[in-house]
């Protein structure tokens, strides 16, 4: 276990191109401070996420783990500090960073296929080459036989598959993940979690995902990020966890338990758990 330090100044380390370090990070997060009221929620939260890198957080219930994929997203913008998409501000939604939710929030009114392509309005219906790229997407989630059906006729597991079509739909760089498998059984969550990271892998997506699930974090990710809470100074990253193992892994990989207790001892030091 290390408490993250930032790497190394990129922009001194590494040639120019075009005005960007070859090797630059996607994400940079510089969070000062978040506050709901006068309640602290984050506090000096400096990070940096390459390009393809899949990132797990990890902390106790309400130490500001949704908070923090908000910010990136740029659904929350009252917070001190700033968070760079390839150096640029994300001031705002865009299609670059994509979420998904716990639950599926799909439109109840729309097919499965309408959902996937929900972002493109009605216009994609006339364009071949999108219908074709939302039954492409619909094959790798597992559901090619369900486009036409609706929401309500879907399983849980289904309907999550469907939100992470249409999350994966426009493509984006950065894709964020909010507890996205606790509500559906063990067996979807593992198929699930295979489909994301497979998917993720094949687009090249840069994955951040919050999970209270240990297994999960240390299956996935690349790192592990342990949040810690203060009620006075705020919560921020106690510990900056890396797997260093290849992907996919195996659930039983013997590897893993190592890297497992020093997320566990992590949340421990942080009174997580
Ligand atoms: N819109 C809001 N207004 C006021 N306080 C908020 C708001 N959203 C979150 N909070 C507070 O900020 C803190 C962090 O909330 P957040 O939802 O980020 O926690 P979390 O780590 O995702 O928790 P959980 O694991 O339970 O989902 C909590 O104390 C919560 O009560
Ligand atoms: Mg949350």
């Amino acid at each position: 276990m290390s408490v993250a330090r930032p790497p190394e100044d990129a922009r001194t380390a590494a040639p120019a191109r075009e005005g960007v370090p070859l090797d630059a990070p996607l994400l940079e997060l510089a969070i000062q401070r978040k506050r709901f009221g006068t309640a602290l929620i984050l506090a000096d939260l400096h990070q940096q996420v390459r390009a393809g890198e899949v990132i797990a957080v990890v902390g106790a219930s309400g130490c500001g783990k949704s908070t923090l994929l908000r910010i990136i997203s740029g659904l929350e913008q009252r917070y001190e500090g700033h968070v760079l998409l390839d150096g640029q501000p994300v001031t705002g939604l865009s299609r670059d960073i994509g979420f998904i939710f716990q639950e599926p929030r799909l439109f109840p009114w729309l097919t499965v296929t309408e959902n996937v392509g929900f972002d493109l309005g009605r216009t994609w219906r006339r364009q071949p080459a999108v219908a074709r790229r939302i039954a492409e997407l619909l094959a790798e989630v597992g559901l090619s036989a369900l486009g036409d059906a609706l929401p309500k006729q879907l399983s849980g597991g289904q309907a999550q598959r469907g939100a992470s079509a249409r999350g994966l739909f426009t493509q984006p760089r950065v894709l964020l993940l909010d507890e996205p498998f606790s509500a559906v059984d063990a067996f979807t969550r593992m198929a699930l979690q295979d489909l994301l990271l497979r998917v993720a892998r094949h687009h090249g997506t840069t994955v951040l995902l919050v999970t209270h699930d240990i297994d999960e974090a240390t299956t996935l990710a690349d790192r592990v990020w342990v949040l810690d809470s203060h009620p006075d100074t705020g919560g921020s990253l106690a510990a900056d966890i890396a797997i260093p193992l290849p992907q996919p892994r195996q659930r039983d990989l013997s590897a893993l338990a190592t890297h497992r207790s020093a997320v566990l001892h992590a949340l421990q030091a942080v009174h997580a758990i």
